[in-house]
């Protein structure tokens, strides 16, 4: 059966993806958001995952406002970027794993989370860019690839509660996928940012790394806020955070404690708290 290795979560800011294509990587701005991911490599090159499940949304690439759906899945073997229009160069298509995708769809729908599949799928800047900062440089994406799409942009948002849960049922999923590949879980967004508004630039750093330590021993902390109350706490972008959330609920069913590979939280990346949390069963 199939083995998740761990969860990786982070923020995900357009402007990195300009950071990579200009070298900025050991720029004074930039040098500490960096400098976070040189654990996360060495660790990775140990677990060496085959295939990434990536939580994370969309914001008008794919889905429009026109068509929104609460929990999308692709289903592609394999997934494009495009210009979103931050001046950040394109990066390569992306594989998928389509045996993976059909398998979460159906334990997924099973469990009675009502989803759209996506045969074809445009992959933007959430997806893309915490990939190139696991992977830096690589000449062809090492992993294949499952984006899960949470709806974090137009109202209604599935509450906190419900996107873990639906970590946990991925976490089932893939425990009972019949394949001996080894799962890396990814969630990207937040931490607190608000991008509009009389609040535009508005961080909480008590929340943010509150809610990053709750993620080891009590991860469900978070859901006892409704959206509304994340939005307040953590900002109107800053309720991607439900990603961690989910990708922490993957990790639900390990039966040791959760061993904390490294966590970094630093502020700002353009208008975000920029956090990082690996985390594998001890
Ligand atoms: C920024 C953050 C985001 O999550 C996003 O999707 C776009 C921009 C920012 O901080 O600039
Ligand atoms: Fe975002």
């Amino acid at each position: 059966m199939a083995r998740i290795v761990g969860a990786v979560t982070t923020s995900h800011v357009p402007a990195i993806g300009k950071a990579i294509a200009r070298n900025l990587q050991e720029d004074p701005y930039w040098k500490p958001f960096f400098d976070g991911f040189k654990p996360v490599h060495a660790w990775l090159g140990e677990v060496k995952p085959d295939v990434v499940v990536v939580l994370y949304n969309d914001h008008g690439l794919n889905f429009f406002l026109d068509k929104m759906p609460t929990f999308a899945v692709g289903a592609a073997p394999e997934y494009r970027n495009a210009d979103e229009g931050w001046g950040s160069p394109t990066l390569p298509p992306f594989p998928g794993d389509t045996e993976l995708s059909w398998h979460l769809i159906e334990s997924l729908v099973e469990e009675e989370f009502d989803i759209t599949t996506c045969q074809e799928m445009l992959v933007d800047h959430a997806f893309t860019l915490p990939l190139a900062l696991l992977w830096p440089g690589a000449a062809s994406w090492p992993v294949r690839t499952v984006p899960v799409c949470i709806n974090t942009v137009q109202f209604p948002l599935p509450s906190a509660a419900r996107c873990y849960r639906l970590g946990e049922a991925l976490g089932r999923a893939v425990a009972s996928w019949d394949n001996d590949a080894k799962v890396l879980i990814v969630g990207t967004g937040g931490l607190s940012h608000q991008l509009d508004g009389e609040r535009a630039g508005f961080i909480n750093q008590p929340f943010g790394l509150k809610f990053m330590d709750s993620l080891i021993d009590d991860p469900k902390w978070a859901t006892q806020y409704s959206i509304h109350e994340l939005v307040e706490q953590a900002g109107t972008q800053g309720v991607e955070l439900v990603m961690w959330l989910a990708a922490r609920g993957a990790l639900a069913g390990a039966t040791q404690r959760l061993r904390k590979v490294l966590g970094n939280h630093h502020i700002p990346i353009s208008n975000t708290a920029a956090g990082l949390l690996a985390l594998e069963p001890a």
